[in-house]
């Protein structure tokens, strides 16, 4: 049985494992130790941050963030942003990214946010199919910019 729960600090050694793939899987150049701090960063940052997971048998085998966002001066509302989004290879296509993004929804609408925002690579079908489904759209470019 999958069960949806929080990420608490305990959960740091599987998190940072599945966010290393995730990272690989974009191209993100970074490391274990960066993930680590981004962790610790989070979850001792609950006013910005609120960490889920789904626990299969004990284990974490899936993950997603949702960060609570940015204040939007032209709305007069805050808008939260979902991060850190990852099934285990081994449990994908059984309803669980679908679960955890559930989740995040009843968080953002506990916490009253107005709107959801997130990135997804432009080739990555299954993300986007999921997204879609749910009734996110896309009507615009994201553009990033490094500064470093
Ligand atoms: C995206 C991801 C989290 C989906 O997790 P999941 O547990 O497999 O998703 P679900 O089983 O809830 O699937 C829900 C829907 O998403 C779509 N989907 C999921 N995997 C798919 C695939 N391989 N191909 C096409 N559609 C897919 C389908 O519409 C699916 O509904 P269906 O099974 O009824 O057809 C998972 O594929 C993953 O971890 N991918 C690598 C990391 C990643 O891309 N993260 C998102 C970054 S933006």
């Amino acid at each position: 049985m999958v069960m949806v729960r929080r990420v608490e600090s305990h959960d740091e050694a599987v998190w940072v494992g599945l966010m290393a793939e995730l990272a690989a899987l974009h191209g993100c150049a970074t490391s274990l130790e960066n993930i680590a701090a981004g962790f610790r960063f989070a979850v001792g940052h609950p006013e910005k941050f609120a960490l889920f997971g789904a626990e299969a048998d004990g284990s974490l085998i899936g993950i997603i963030t949702l960060n609570l966002g940015h204040y939007s001066i032209w709305t007069n509302t805050w808008f939260g942003l979902i991060e850190d989004f990852i099934v285990a290879e081994s449990h994908r296509r059984q309803g669980i990214g679908s679960m955890l993004i559930s989740r995040v929804l009843e968080e953002a609408r506990a916490r009253n946010l107005s709107r959801l925002e997130l990135y997804a690579l432009r080739q990555n079908l299954p993300a986007r199919s999921l997204y879609e489904k749910i009734g996110f759209e896309s009507d615009s470019f994201y553009y990033h910019l490094y500064l470093r």
